[in-house]
């Protein structure tokens, strides 16, 4: 960044310009500012400083996390903080190639819990006639708005994170290291920590691919992923080409070769048969 881009307006045109190829203008005096110019220059990180995260910091991140909505105000999203180094290592060890895991100075996990209402339904003598796919989501759902609360709290007070999805490779491993009862899954795991280095601004789809107006338009797709693919090879190359003993080298490694490549090979074929286990049909 140039020594002169000093204002949240100008960092956020900077900032846009990188993620989504044009510079997004703040209206002239916008309140927030500040907080939206956090938004646009997140990003992940996986290495850290050895500062500890302050207990009562943490707490407070939490708060801010379960202040997010909740779906007809179920409140189905749990937060398991991972405090017993020895149960970090033991969900770090099924995931080798992570190590910003182990080194993460807080581990969360963030679950969806459908169990409690369930368990209400008991308690106050009703009968429970929603156990279906809409009930599974609403719960996953919840704890992916949490989870980003949590995230844009934690960037708000200086602190990095990576979510970790990485916990559902071995869904029945984590749920019974966390003992995770039925009804209750794992949404994703979050590294928490002072970033040790500045992350920086990884480009996404321009917004006239992902935001539709009035109705959904596939327009141009196929040459804007192209141009996207070229834009975000000039800024960040990828390194490797992905699942090369499947595939023959190509001169052109883009997101959308790399995408392609990604889900040509099974990922968590077995997630289902596990929510089934929790006791959920899916139905
Ligand atoms: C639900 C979710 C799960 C993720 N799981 C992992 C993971 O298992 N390991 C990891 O290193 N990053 C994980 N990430 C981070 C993404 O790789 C990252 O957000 C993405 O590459 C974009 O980078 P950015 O966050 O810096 O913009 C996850 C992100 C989300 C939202």
């Amino acid at each position: 960044m140039s020594h002169d881009i000093v204002t949240d307006a100008q960092r956020i045109a900077k900032a846009t310009h990188t993620r989504f190829g044009e510079a997004i203008q703040a209206p002239a005096g916008q309140p927030g500012a500040d907080e939206l110019r956090r938004r646009v220059e997140h990003s992940s990180h996986r290495k850290w400083t050895g500062q500890a995260v302050d207990p009562a910091l943490l707490k407070l991140l939490f708060a801010c996390a379960l202040s997010a909505p909740s779906k007809s105000d179920l409140q189905q999203a749990d937060i398991i903080h991972v405090a017993d180094r020895t149960k970090i290592k033991a969900i770090a060890d099924f995931i080798p190639d992570m190590a910003w895991i182990n080194n993460a100075p807080v581990f969360l996990v963030f679950c969806g819990n459908n169990r409690r209402i369930r368990q209400i339904g008991e308690w106050r003598g009703k009968p429970f006639v929603n156990e279906h796919l809409d009930h599974f989501m609403n719960a996953a759902v919840d704890a992916g708005i949490v989870l980003a609360s949590f995230i844009h709290a934690a960037e708000a007070a200086g602190l990095g994170t990576v979510p970790i999805s990485a916990v559902r490779n071995q869904p029945r491993e984590t749920s019974d290291i966390l003992e995770l009862p039925d009804a209750v899954f794992p949404v994703a795991g979050l590294c928490v920590g002072y970033p040790l280095e500045r992350g920086h601004v990884t480009a996404r789809l321009p917004l006239d691919v992902t935001v539709h107006t009035d109705r959904f338009n596939e327009t141009g797709l196929k040459e804007k992923i192209d141009a996207y693919d070229q834009r975000r090879h000039a800024l960040f190359p990828l390194r490797k080409q992905r699942h090369a003993n499947l595939y023959p080298d190509v001169e052109f490694n883009g997101w959308s070769e790399d995408k392609a490549r990604h889900y040509s090979v099974p990922e968590r074929s077995d997630f289902g048969a596990f929510i089934r286990e929790k006791k959920f049909s899916l139905k």
